[in-house]
C-alpha cells in the first residue's frame, strides 16, 4: 500500500469563495486549474461514496496536489460508521474539511439511501455527521437542498438544520433549489426547482452563529457581492466550468486584501501547460488534462476554434503539449494581452 502523504492543514481555509463538488469534472486536474485562478477559494472534490472509497483504491481517489488546498473532500452515504472511517481516510490524506453530500437525486444515490433522500431523514444525518466529527480534528460540513419533493417549508428546513447544527456542523453550503426524488433526472434537477435565495438568507438570521454559504445558478460578481449581504459565502458550480475567468473575477471582487489573481489568462495557460507536462509524464492522458481548460477563453473572438483544436487534436496526439499553444494562436488577440 503506498504511503500516505502528509499535507499540513490550511492556514486559510474560507468559504467566502467556493466552487462546488462536480462529478466528473472537479476531478485532481480541474482544482489545480482553479486554484491557479482563484488563490483564496476552498475547492471541493467530486462526490465519492463510503463504498467506493473502503473497497476501491485510496490513493488513486484521494491523491491531490499540495497546490489544490485548501480542499475539501465531499463524502457519500449514510451509514455513521463507514462515513467516519472515510472522514478519517480524507483527513490523513490531507483534505482540509470533510463535506457530507445531502443534495444529489440520482436515483443510484437513491437506491444507496443517501444523498438528497436524507432531507427526510434528519436524526440519521445528525448521527452520520456526529461520528464524522468524532474521528476527525477538520471541520465537518454538509450540502444540501432546501427540501425534497413536497417537505419544502422553511420550517422543515429550519429543523433541519438544527439537527445539523446541534450534531456539531457549523458550515452548512446549501443549493437553493429543492430536488424532486422521482420523475426528474440530476441534469433537471439543477435547472426545473426554482431557486429560492431567501430561504439562505433566512437560515443566516436564524442561526447566526451558523456559516452559510448559498450555491446555485450564482454567474456574476455583481449576484455573488449581492448574496454576500446575507450570506458568509457563496459556491460556483456550472459558471467555473463553463467560464473559468470568473474565478479570477470573483477572487479580485471578493479578496481585496487578498493574494490577487492572475492577470491574464494567458499566464494560467502558460501555469497549466507546465502542470500539463508534468501530468503528461506521470501518464495522464492529455484529453482529459484540457477538459478544466476548454472555457478559459469564454466570450472572447475564436473561442469555439480554441475548443475544437483542443479536443479535435488532444486524442490524436495524447502526449503532445503544444497544441495548447497552437490552439492560443487560434484567438485573434496578440499572446499576453488577454
Ligand atoms: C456535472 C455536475 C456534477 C455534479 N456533481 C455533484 C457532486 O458530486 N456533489 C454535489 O454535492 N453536487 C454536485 N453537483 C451539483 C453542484 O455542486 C451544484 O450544487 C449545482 O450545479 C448548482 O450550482 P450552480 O448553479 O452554480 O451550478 C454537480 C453538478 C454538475 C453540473
Amino acid at each position: 500500500m503506498p504511503a500516505v502523504p502528509t499535507h499540513a492543514p490550511s492556514a486559510s481555509l474560507t468559504h467566502r469563495l467556493c466552487v462546488a463538488p462536480m462529478l466528473d469534472w472537479t476531478d485532481r486536474h480541474c482544482r489545480y486549474f482553479h486554484r491557479l485562478l482563484a488563490p483564496s477559494a476552498c475547492l471541493y472534490s467530486e462526490m465519492i461514496t463510503t463504498g467506493a472509497l473502503l473497497h476501491g483504491q485510496p490513493a488513486r481517489q484521494l491523491a491531490f496536489s499540495p497546490a489544490e488546498k485548501p480542499v475539501a473532500l465531499q463524502l457519500g452515504g449514510s451509514d455513521p460508521e463507514a462515513l467516519a472511517a472515510c472522514a478519517r481516510l480524507g483527513e490523513q490524506w490531507g483534505y482540509d474539511e470533510i463535506n457530507l453530500n445531502v443534495g444529489c437525486p440520482s436515483d443510484r444515490v437513491q437506491q444507496g439511501r443517501f444523498g438528497a433522500c436524507l432531507m427526510k431523514e434528519p436524526g440519521l444525518v445528525a448521527d452520520c455527521l456526529r461520528a464524522m466529527n468524532e474521528a476527525v480534528h477538520v471541520p465537518v460540513t454538509i450540502k444540501t437542498r432546501i427540501g425534497v419533493d413536497d417537505m419544502e417549508s422553511y420550517e422543515y428546513l429550519r429543523d433541519f438544520v438544527q439537527q445539523c447544527q446541534h450534531a456539531g456542523c457549523s458550515t452548512l453550503i446549501l443549493h437553493a433549489r429543492k430536488a424532486w426524488l422521482n420523475g426528474l433526472s440530476p441534469k433537471q434537477n439543477r435547472t426545473v426547482p426554482p431557486l429560492k435565495y431567501d430561504y439562505a438568507y433566512r437560515l443566516k438570521a436564524d442561526f447566526p452563529q451558523l456559516e452559510v454559504v448559498l450555491n446555485g445558478g450564482i454567474d456574476s460578481v455583481a449576484a455573488a457581492s449581492g448574496h454576500l449581504q446575507q450570506t458568509d459565502g457563496v459556491m460556483i458550480g456550472r459558471a467555473a466550468w463553463n467560464n473559468p475567468w470568473l474565478l479570477a473575477e470573483l477572487q479580485n471582487a471578493l479578496f481585496p486584501d487578498g493574494p490577487p489573481a492572475p492577470a491574464l489568462r494567458d499566464e494560467v495557460l502558460e501555469y497549466y501547460g507546465r502542470y500539463c507536462q508534468e501530468q503528461l509524464a506521470r501518464g495522464t492522458p492529455l484529453n482529459w488534462l484540457i477538459r478544466p481548460i476548454l472555457g478559459l477563453y469564454h466570450g472572447l473572438p475564436g473561442n469555439r476554434l480554441w475548443k475544437n483544436h483542443l479536443v479535435s487534436q488532444a486524442p490524436r496526439r495524447p502526449d503532445d503539449v503544444t497544441i495548447l499553444d497552437e490552439a492560443r494562436q487560434l484567438i485573434p488577440i496578440a499572446p499576453g494581452t488577454v
